[in-house]
């Protein structure tokens, strides 16, 4: 059932839907954005806690350039000098990140208000994108639907389609605190990333197709590593993300990611069908943003990992293209399954 979450700066009214798992806990979305408000599942102790960040207040969200909890679209991460040739036609778009064009441009799909449809156990947000918008050819018609089963597992199900060959890239951009508690940072947390490799970036955060194993790295969670342990080393790709922001390249695993917080002994097992995940440690949160029950949002106390086709991929040729012709459907899952660490 919806409730009403807000009016936006233009009046529009903003709807909070909540989904019920196991032992009480639950999730919440709203429709601006097509966003993961709250997750809220038990610690150790049965107590519910929210692992996700959010904001009380709509306004926030916004203002918000750091996309807490959203949608992100039509292309997620960044491509570089805002431009990509398609079907040999240039489209240029907006440079919101230095030259750069990032997670949708000016006005991305985490600044719209979807249309929702609530079923038992799901909810779909719909959003139609018109030919054109943010330079992107094509009217692109995108649906999220999220789950949230009887075993506390989320299920992100992107979906879309075009009149027009373009290209489309969604992601979800929860950002997550496993201690429950956004007045901490996430850097006790233990990692796993399923990934032999990553995508090595540039200053401005553009991969340009070289693939780097992360042996003997601070960029290797193949086995469970605290994110603290190597968040501030001088390897240079840390330095140029300011901590961790880069696409690893997925092992073919099942699970392609574990998270776990011993505070509250909550662990997170993802799965997607993409090829690769932006681990990003929260380091351009700065406390300005005032998350849910007056925290400020302060550096590091989230982390995101962000299911994708790898960054600037259509510029780059060694990279799987976001590619969507006209007459195909574009589909792709993510699953976060919330459980107690044994
Ligand atoms: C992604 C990017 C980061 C940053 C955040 C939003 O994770 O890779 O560099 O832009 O989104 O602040």
């Amino acid at each position: 059932m919806a409730s009403i979450f807000g009016k936006t700066s233009s009046g529009e009214t903003v709807h909070c839907y909540r989904l019920y798992g196991k032992e009480n806990a639950y999730v919440e979305f709203l429709d601006y954005g097509a966003s993961i408000h709250a997750i809220c599942v038990p610690d150790k102790n049965g107590v519910l806690c929210d692992v996700a960040l959010g904001f009380s207040d709509i306004s926030y969200y916004e203002k918000q350039d750091c996309y807490i909890g959203a949608t992100v679209g039509r292309v997620c991460n960044r491509i570089e000098n805002s431009t990509f040739t398609l079907n040999g036609k240039t489209y240029p778009l907006y440079a919101n990140d230095g030259k750069n064009h990032l997670h949708g441009g000016k006005i991305g799909f985490d600044k719209k208000i979807w249309q929702a449809e609530e079923h038992d156990d799901s909810i779909t947000f719909t959003y139609v994108s018109v030919d054109g918008e943010e330079g992107y050819p094509g009217t692109l018609t995108v649906s999220v639907t999220y789950t949230f089963d009887k075993n506390n597992k989320l299920t992100i199900l992107h979906t879309a389609t075009t009149n027009k060959d373009t290209l489309c890239a969604l992601t979800n951009h929860c950002y997550f605190n496993l201690n429950g508690d956004s007045s901490t940072t996430i850097l006790n947390h233990i990692l796993t990333l399923y990934a032999d490799s990553f995508t090595s970036a540039d200053a401005e955060s553009i991969p340009h197709g070289e693939i780097v194993p992360v042996t003997g790295t601070p960029m290797d969670f193949t086995t469970p590593t605290q994110i603290g342990k190597g968040i501030d080393s001088d390897y240079e790709p840390i330095r140029f993300g300011k901590g961790y922001d880069h696409n690893w390249i997925l092992n073919n695993t099942d699970i392609v990611a574990r998270a776990y917080s011993e505070k509250s002994g909550i662990q997170m097992d993802m799965t997607t069908t993409l090829p690769g995940v932006q681990f990003y440690s929260g380091n351009f949160l700065d406390g300005s943003l005032i998350g849910k029950n007056n925290v400020p949002v302060t550096n590091r106390s989230g982390f995101c990992l962000e299911s994708q086709y790898f960054p600037n991929a259509i510029n780059v040729d060694n990279f799987e293209k976001p590619l969507l012709k006209a007459g195909d459907v574009y589909k792709h899952q993510t699953t976060y399954q919330f459980s107690i660490k044994k």
